[in-house]
């Protein structure tokens, strides 16, 4: 169903790396909506090719951009205004990478050397990002800047690893960045705090499985999915939100209001019954 919310509006949607990437339902939906955009990923991810089969089904051009190079998101940005037509209304940040929780290195043994780059990845490119799109003045007013976060940004969870950190660096940038933005240029920056979603970069977390099955548990809507985020994320780039911004918005079923469940607590005692 098209409620066409974003006739008009140009943007750039990155980290679509397959039909599950939330990235990849947000740019169907966004479509769907009748927003164009560019679709941007890193040059390694694109090997794959999937992405092709995306920029033909919403008719968008892909130009391929490193998110951690300057030089790379300064050509993508230049690059998608011209393809486009004009400034841009929205931007999706749908990255995110650590090769301490990729190759099972544990919380209290990093590899500093990755947990940099795993920074890099999936929080300073999202400065490096804005950054760009501010000195180039590429946003139109009332656009809307979004990227995905999760809740270990706020509270443990134990096997999320170095991106708990990554992600509480993401927050505090949009807050940070959020404020000159809207200041300067009227444009609002946000995130949104997403459920467990089975995707590549989900699933790379260690016991994913009962980790998406105890949020699901917990939460009285059960978990967000990856369609659910898309949906999410088209409102905040529609006019409907205008003065929503420098918010960490939670799209989780509820979980993150949650001390305990029924079905969780029935689980548990039935366990101890064993
Ligand atoms: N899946 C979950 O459980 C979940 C929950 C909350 C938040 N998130 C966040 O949602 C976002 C999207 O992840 P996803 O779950 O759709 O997984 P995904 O693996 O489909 O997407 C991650 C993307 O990051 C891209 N990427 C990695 N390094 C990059 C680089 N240097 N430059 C540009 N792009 C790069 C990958 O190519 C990939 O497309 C991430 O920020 C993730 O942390 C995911």
């Amino acid at each position: 169903m098209s409620y066409n919310l974003l006739k008009g509006k140009r943007g750039i949607i990155f980290g679509a790396l397959d039909e599950n990437s939330i990235a990849w339902k947000t740019a169907e939906r966004v479509h769907e909506e009748g927003g164009t955009f560019v679709l941007t990923n890193a040059p390694v991810a694109m090997r794959m090719g999937e992405i092709n089969k995306l920029a033909e089904k919403t008719g968008s051009q892909i130009i391929p951009a490193d998110a951690t190079s300057e030089e790379d998101l300064q050509n993508l940005v230049s690059q998608a205004t011209e393809i486009l037509g004009g400034k841009l209304d929205f931007v999706l940040h749908s990255i995110g990478m650590s090769i301490n929780v990729r190759k099972g290195k544990h919380y209290t043994d990093q590899n500093y050397a990755w947990t940099q780059k795993g920074t890099d990845v999936s929080a300073m490119s999202f400065h490096k990002t804005m950054q760009t799109l501010y000195k180039q003045d590429a946003m139109n007013e009332w656009g809307s800047i979004v990227a995905l976060t999760y809740m270990a940004a706020q509270r443990v969870f134990p096997d999320y690893n170095d991106m708990a950190e990554n992600k509480a660096y993401l927050e505090s940038v949009a807050r940070s960045f959020g404020y000159f933005f809207g200041k300067d240029k009227k444009v609002r920056v946000n995130t949104i705090s997403q459920s467990p979603t089975p995707t590549t970069a989900g699933s790379g977390v260690k016991g994913f499985d009962g980790f998406i099955a105890y949020a699901e548990k917990m939460s009285p809507l059960g978990n967000a999915t990856a369609m659910d985020c898309a949906n999410y994320t088209v409102s905040l780039f529609s006019d409907l939100t205008k003065r929503v911004t420098l918010q960490n918005l939670y799209n989780d079923g509820g979980f993150s209001n949650m001390g305990v469940s029924d079905a969780v607590m029935d689980a548990f005692v039935k366990g101890q019954e064993e």
